[in-house]
């Protein structure tokens, strides 16, 4: 474990959340918060202020207090875009609770989430990768790859878990997009109610049936919902987290890590000729690309951490991308190093909300890029790499399209 280190800031506080430059780093406009200070003064959208947590030993310490809360009805709570300010004030299961209800939550979804439960889904996502790759490969190259694969991989997946019919995939896709990156707060307020809609008739259907089907919905529907343990609005809004963290993320994380090893033919090469590498690959592309940045929690007391006192009321965010280079934490932290010993990145978070999916996410990131780079040996980008794009900063980093060859 690092020492905490006691800076505190610059002179002038940076603006949050900034676009990255290049997609696999993080912005430029963090550099001078990248000396060893532990937490900075940043600005918001709408000129407020809050502290952006950036070094390795300061972020797993706060993210572990219960002193942060992360109820964003709260006043103070930093809210990083219009979009999300808009959305403050409505309930949100699970990632919007505090303990206690946010583990009475918790306890109900984690036997879902086991590693067991992903491991037995290793075979159905093989064959959904399988499936995929096989379509492209008839069709022959080039392809894009967001739309071909990195998409619908975690899209059916997701799916057949939580036991949501693929064929409204088009319709569950779009109003996620626009929940994550809409134009304006009522686009995203809109796509959010036709979502509630949506998934809230599924779940009436489910309670109608005389026995549950084998999704995770249904068990909530059988299980907690009939039963009194959860209300109708909580059970329709974990239906909303999880089909909307169960495909979006993973999905950015199959594009940005495809497109970074194209970037690193000599790391891609290594993998190739060994892939007992690909566990170690899947954890230094989550470290590297962190694509979940500016977690958000506020002050419900006085906080003394790294020579500051964040005050009750203040907003904390955590920029994973810089904290999971923290050179305190890691040698050499711009590098891909497939070899890297495992030292417990944050880009799936820490503490009492560390990503329910995470086990999931591993079984299909390395299902997803080892199948992919072993059945097109000569997979290359078919566009020069900086004419790609990708998403902005104020939402989960990845690629908006990725043409390939092989
Ligand atoms: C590579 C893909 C993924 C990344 C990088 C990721 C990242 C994260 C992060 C950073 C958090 C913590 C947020 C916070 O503390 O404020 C989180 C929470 C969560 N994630 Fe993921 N996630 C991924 C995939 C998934 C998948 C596949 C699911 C499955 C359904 C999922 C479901 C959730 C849920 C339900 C939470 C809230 C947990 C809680 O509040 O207790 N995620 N994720």
């Amino acid at each position: 474990m690092t020492e905490l280190t006691d800076a505190t800031g610059p002179a002038e506080p940076v603006a949050f959340p900034q676009d990255r430059t290049c997609p696999y780093h993080p912005p430029t406009g963090y550099d001078p918060l990248r000396d060893g200070r532990a937490l900075s003064r940043v600005t918001l959208y709408d000129g407020r202020e809050a502290w952006l947590v950036t070094a390795y030993a300061a972020a797993r310490a706060l993210l572990a207090d219960p002193r942060l809360s992360s109820d964003r009805r709260l006043p103070g709570f930093p809210s990083p875009t219009p979009r999300f300010e808009a959305a403050r004030y409505r309930k949100v299961a699970l990632l919007g609770e505090d303990d206690p209800e946010h583990q009475r939550q918790r306890r109900m979804m984690i036997p879902a989430f086991t590693v067991k439960r992903a491991t037995a889904l290793r075979p159905t996502i093989q064959r959904t990768v399988d499936g995929l790759l096989d379509a492209m490969i008839a069709q022959g190259p080039p392809a894009e790859l967001v739309s071909a694969f990195a998409l619908p991989v975690p899209s059916m997946v997701i799916c057949g878990l939580l036991g949501v019919p693929y064929a409204d995939h088009e319709f569950f896709e779009e109003q996620s997009r626009r929940l994550l990156r809409g134009p304006t707060a009522d686009d995203t307020e809109a796509a959010r109610e036709r979502l509630e809609d949506y998934l809230g008739g599924l779940v009436d259907a489910k309670a109608k049936e005389p026995e549950p089907g084998d999704g995770i919905l249904d068990e909530i529907v059988h299980q907690r919902l009939r039963t009194g343990e959860l209300e109708r609005s909580d059970a329709v809004s974990l239906a909303v987290i999880l089909l909307v963290a169960g495909h979006e993320t993973t999905a950015n994380m199959i594009s940005l890590g495809t497109y970074t090893l194209l970037r690193h033919p000599g790391r891609l090469a290594e993998l190739r000729a060994d892939p007992g590498l690909l566990p170690a690959t899947v954890e230094e592309l989550l470290r590297m690309l962190s694509i979940a940045e500016g977690l958000q929690r506020v002050a419900v007391e006085d906080i003394e951490i790294a020579g500051t006192t964040i005050r009750a009321g203040e907003g904390v965010l955590f920029a994973t991308s810089v904290i999971n280079r923290d050179t305190a934490q890691y040698d050499d932290p711009d590098a891909l190093d497939l070899h890297r010993p495992a030292l417990h990145h944050l880009a799936f978070g820490f503490g009492i909300h560390q990503c329910l999916g995470q086990n999931l996410a591993r079984a299909e990131l390395e299902i997803a890029l080892g199948s992919l780079v072993t059945r097109l040996p000569g997979l290359r980008l078919a566009a020069p790499a900086d004419a790609i794009p990708f998403k902005p900063g104020d939402t989960i980093q990845g690629m908006l399209e990725l043409p390939v060859t092989w």
